[in-house]
């Protein structure tokens, strides 16, 4: 167990696994945004044979959800910053819960919709609390490692629900296999989601309130019980602090939670833009899509499962390089290093799909990627994961948690979330008529978002490494 310091702290500070523990329980949150967003990849299939659905049905039920997540990322912060943080955590456990086992029994395509959505309000709700809930409780100079942890979450989420899918499609002979019970397989890929939704609930019910939105109740004895548990440092001194950062900022608050622009600050609107680019250079088309990618390059259906297991160990792996750097070298640094990486593997995705020779299948033009076309496609599509999982994945998730002051921060990360999943729900819904287009197109449109990703953090965005949440 390592100790770690305040600088100017005279208290005894706790030892470090007590904040990890709590940061990585509010992590989990993002276990189960990465897994419910990507379990539905291998049950769509299945779903679609199922009921019946025809293809706007479909992908309506699929992307739909991302819209719902939109919604709950919205609603979040202002519950949160009326009931607390940990509250939520426990309402979208619950709700992880119902859409689990609904989504696995589902009657028909409406109810599986239903229940899907529902899902999707957790989701929204835990991408906005986790890095709230962790910039709050966190030591300055390990803020942004241990809002890392939020992303490890995630990919990790989406990792285990594509190897769950793979193993339950094995174990049952296809998707729409009957395995257990009676039920199919691809009912078993929602209905196991309820392991990890009761493992949050349990980790949401013994972690403590966040001290910052406990003094913003004048619960100030309780925030000091917390700090000097968890945290660190003096707590008294820090209770005044973010007292008096609460008091300052009350009246500055048409000042700051209300701007020129549309009635948003200037920082709401840069937290707003962060979200927006990091979905904007198409990651999730890599998560969400990787079939259609992976066969344009000559690989059969299964082999492009696989591939999407092994992306997600990468994006898993770059991670952890993240949560080494962002405390040492910066957040703006590798936001830097991931637009110019993204750029020029983007780019090359463009020029090598927009080149190649194409054929008909299924009545689609689809590129034909043969010899080294194919291999540099694969490599660059995993260098761009490379480089968006050591930057803009953690990144911004680590921003929204810290960038914006007390007495905002629940509202704003709500705005910027919500945007984030309508981004997200935009380019997934796109990218199918996008690719029908011309794949090069597709490629080239999210390597010139990455151009303007970074420019915009070039002239927008400021360090944030190591600074005190009250000095932002
Ligand atoms: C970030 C994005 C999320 C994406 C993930 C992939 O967390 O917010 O949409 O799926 O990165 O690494």
């Amino acid at each position: 167990m390592t100790n770690y310091k305040i600088p100017g702290a005279s208290a005894a500070t706790p030892p470090m696994s007590r904040v990890v523990f709590i940061a990585a329980a509010a992590a989990m949150g993002g276990f189960l945004f990465g897994f419910d967003t990507a379990v539905i990849n291998g049950a769509v299939g299945a779903v679609g044979e199922w009921s019946g659905a025809g293809p706007v049905l479909l992908g309506f039920s699929v992307a739909g959800a991302l819209l719902a997540c939109a919604f709950g990322a919205w609603f979040a912060g202002p519950i949160s910053a009326r009931f607390g943080r940990v509250r939520v955590m426990q309402v979208a456990a619950i709700v992880f819960l119902i859409s689990a086992i609904g989504s696995g029994l589902a009657w028909d395509i409406t109810s599986l919709t239903v229940f899907r959505f529902i899902g999707g309000f957790g989701v929204g709700a835990a991408s906005v609390i986790a890095p709230a809930y962790i910039a709050e409780v966190s030591p300055s100079h390990v803020r942004g490692r241990l809002g890392s942890l939020q992303q490890l979450a995630i990919v990790i989420g989406i990792f285990v629900s594509l190897l769950s899918n793979y193993m339950l499609a094995q174990a049952a002979g296809g998707a729409g296999s009957t395995l257990w019970l009676g039920l199919e397989a691809w009912r078993w890929m929602f209905i196991v989601e309820a392991v990890p939704a009761i493992i949050y609930g349990i980790l949401a019910s013994v972690i403590p309130e966040s001290p910052r939105y406990l003094v913003s109740k004048n619960r100030t004895v309780e925030a000091e019980a917390v700090l000097g548990r968890y945290v660190g440092g003096t707590p008294t001194e820090i209770v005044k602090t973010i007292q008096s950062s609460l008091d300052f900022e009350a009246t500055q608050s048409i000042r700051v939670i209300r701007g020129p622009r549309f009635g948003l600050a200037p920082i709401v609107w840069i937290g707003i833009a962060l979200s927006l680019f990091q979905q904007l250079v198409g990651i999730n088309v890599i998560f969400y899509y990787s079939t259609m990618l992976w066969e344009a390059v000559g690989f059969d259906e299964s082999n492009a499962l696989l591939t999407g297991v092994i992306t997600s160990v990468v994006n898993i792996a770059t991670t952890i390089v993240a949560i080494l750097l962002v405390d040492r070298i910066g957040r703006r640094p590798l936001l830097l290093i991931g637009s110019i990486g993204m750029l020029l593997t983007l780019a090359t995705m463009a020029f090598v799909f927009g080149t190649a020779p194409t054929t008909m299948i299924d009545g689609a033009t689809q590129p034909v990627l043969t010899g080294a076309a194919g291999i540099v496609a694969v490599v660059a599509a995993n260098l761009y994961v490379v480089f968006f999982g050591m930057s803009w994945g953690p990144v911004v998730w680590v921003l929204l948690g810290e960038m914006f002051n007390n007495r905002i921060r629940a509202y704003a990360i709500s705005v910027a979330a919500a945007a984030q999943w309508v981004a997200n729900f935009a380019v997934s819904l796109t990218f199918p008529s996008l690719a029908q287009a011309g794949l090069g197109l597709a490629y080239g449109l999210y390597a010139a978002m990455a151009a303007l990703s970074l420019l915009f953090v070039i002239k927008f965005v400021k360090e944030t490494k190591g600074r005190e949440l009250e000095s932002m």
